[in-house]
Parts: structure tokens; C-alpha cells; sequence
């Protein structure tokens, strides 16, 4: 039986590889694509998904979310994925439009009509969020959660503290790791060194000579360029498509552990650091009354550490290839 995806998305350039993995699965039936404001404005976001949407050949529904964040005005990442989050190559609008329901709405009837749902999010959890105070009861209806974010226990990339996805909407991450979802949580430090594209792997891609392996090396173009600045590592960094490898074959991550997991959203310092108590401390009397809800709510996370790089390449490749 085919397993069902609901994709929750602040398309940009490497959202948009994420969603080419999903929708060229064949094993997999993606339910709905929900669209949140992140990397940019929510509009624009929506009309990359329909974009990429479309190259797949695909009629997915999409579903436009949240305009901003629960709490603070959207500072967005334009400047690295570009104005229009594509690497502003002018991509034509899509023939279709989205649909006339919210995607908090949208997400809520996708995990009532197929309870088991995997949730796949690529951006800030605003919509999940909304989505939860809605229908608390929602994580009864998942049956996993994979969330790209955060930076556990290493630095961020908008931050020393954290990570973009968690950082741009701290408040939405807090009510979700509060949210009684089977979440797993693929962070930034599983998307840098031997997991970027190097050139090697750019030039086997480029190589396919298919529309989609061109789109994707194309649209992150400028988003290869603001990672050499920011990390002075070369290659495409890919973190959507690596936490799309690890939702579509959980076997890619070599290393994972479970671990009550909380989001700052007080300090400007570390705003949106993902703490996980790696060391199962929470409990004890030093700690308890900082994660007594986490623990009350018997809200562990899963976080993966490692993965296996070989096999997350190879099923980008196969996506890619098609
Ligand atoms: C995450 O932030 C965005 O820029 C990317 O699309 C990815 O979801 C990486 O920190
Ligand atoms: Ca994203």
C-alpha cells in the first residue's frame, strides 16, 4: 500500500528539490502540498510549489497557509534563495492557482481522511501550529512528523543559536514540540560537509540532461552561492531534500535517539534554539521544573544524527533522473 505525504512548505530553491522527491516516488501519493511565509512571502511561495508541481507533471493540491509568523513579522530568506526564493531565473506562473481552503484547514482534513498521514515540513511550523490549536488531537491522526529544523546541539545558520525554519517562527516550533506528534527532527548539521553537493555530484546531475535534474541545479543557483559566503564550504546545500530522503526511507539516517525537545523563545541571544536534553537529564530535580509540560505531555522527539550520505545522493539522483 502506497503511503500517503502531506508536504508543508515555504517553497524555495531547495523546497522545491524536496517536493521533486516526493512527487517522483512512486511509492508515495502526496495528499496535499500546504504553503507557508518562510524563505519568502507566502504568495511567492505558492507559486513556486505550483511551479515545481507542475514540471512533475503533477496535480497535487496546493494549499496557501499563514502570512506571517505567529508572533513576529516574517524576516525572510531572500537573500539566499533569491528574490523569488528560485534564484531569480524568471520562472513562468503555473496554469493553476490554489485552492480555496486554508492549509491549517487543509492539513486537518488530510490527516482525517488518512489517518497514518506523514507530515513532511520544510519550513517554519506555522501552519502546523494553527493547525494544532485548532484540533489538539491531531498527532493521533499522524503517524510521523518529520520536521527540517533546528540546529540540536551545534550551530545554526541564522544564528550561532539556530537554525532558519525554528528561528523565523520560534513561538509556532514551541507550540509544536508541545503538540503530541510523532515528531522526528532532521536538523541543519545533517546538510553540511560530505552531505552538500559537490562538484562531482553537480556535474553527474547536470549530466542526466533531464528538466527536472536541470531545474533543480538551476533554481539554487544563487542559494550555492549565499552558502560559500555564509560557510565558506563549496557545493549545493540541499536540507529540505535530505530531510525528504530521511521521511521517504527512515533507514538513510544511520544514528537517531529520542529526547525531550524544547524550542527558546525568550532570549533574543538564542531565539529558536532547539534544546534537546541529549543527555536525559530533564527529569532530574535541578531540571524538572523547567521541562515539567514537555515531560507531563510525555513529549519526546526524535532527532536524527547521522545519516548515510551515499544513499541520501542516490535518491536524489533517482528523482532527479526521471
Ligand atoms: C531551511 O531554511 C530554508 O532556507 C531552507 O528552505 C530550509 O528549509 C534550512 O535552514
Ligand atoms: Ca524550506
Amino acid at each position: 500500500m502506497s503511503r500517503v505525504f502531506l508536504i508543508d512548505t515555504d517553497t524555495a530553491s531547495d523546497d522545491a528539490v524536496a517536493l521533486i522527491m516526493a512527487l517522483k516516488a512512486p511509492e508515495v501519493k502526496v495528499a496535499a502540498i500546504t504553503v507557508v511565509a518562510g524563505n519568502v512571502g507566502v504568495d511567492q511561495a505558492c507559486r513556486n510549489a505550483l511551479y515545481t508541481a507542475e514540471l512533475c507533471g503533477s496535480e497535487v493540491p496546493v494549499f496557501r497557509g499563514a502570512e506571517a509568523p505567529l508572533a513576529r513579522a516574517l524576516e525572510d530568506a531572500s537573500w539566499f534563495h533569491g528574490r523569488d526564493g528560485m534564484g531569480d531565473h524568471g520562472y513562468p506562473a503555473a496554469r493553476r492557482g490554489v485552492e480555496p481552503v486554508d492549509a491549517a484547514e487543509a492539513i486537518i482534513r488530510t490527516a482525517e481522511t488518512y489517518p497514518g498521514l506523514v507530515v513532511v515540513t520544510l519550513g517554519p511550523l506555522t501552519n502546523l501550529a494553527i493547525a494544532l490549536q485548532r484540533k489538539p488531537d491531531l498527532g493521533k491522526l499522524v503517524g510521523r512528523c518529520v520536521v527540517m529544523g533546528g540546529a540540536p546541539c551545534c550551530e545554526g545558520n541564522v544564528t550561532p543559536a539556530a537554525e532558519f525554519n525554528i528561528w523565523c517562527d520560534p513561538e509556532a516550533a514551541h507550540v509544536v514540540v508541545r503538540g503530541g506528534l510523532p515528531l522526528e527532527l532532521v536538523g541543519w548539521h545533517l546538510c553540511r560537509g560530505a552531505a552538500v553537493l559537490d562538484e562531482r555530484d553537480i556535474h553527474r546531475i547536470n549530466g542526466m540532461g533531464t528538466a527536472l535534474a536541470h531545474f533543480a541545479m538551476e533554481c539554487n543557483s544563487t542559494a550555492q552561492a549565499a552558502y560559500l559566503e555564509q560557510t565558506g564550504e563549496h557545493g549545493i546545500s540541499l536540507p529540505d531534500p535530505v530531510a525528504m530522503s530521511i521521511a521517504l526511507d527512515p533507514t538513510i539516517s544511520t544514528s537517531w535517539s529520542s529526547h525531550y525537545l524544547d524550542v527558546e523563545i525568550h532570549s533574543n541571544l538564542t531565539r529558536g534554539m532547539t534544546v534537546v536534553d541529549r543527555l536525559n537529564v530533564a527529569g532530574d530535580s535541578r531540571n524538572r521544573f523547567i521541562w515539567r509540560d514537555l515531560i507531563e505531555k510525555k513529549s519526546n522527539a526524535i532527532v536524527h544524527w547521522m545519516l548515510d550520505v551515499g544513499r541520501w545522493k542516490e535518491s536524489l539522483y533517482r528523482a532527479l533522473a526521471s
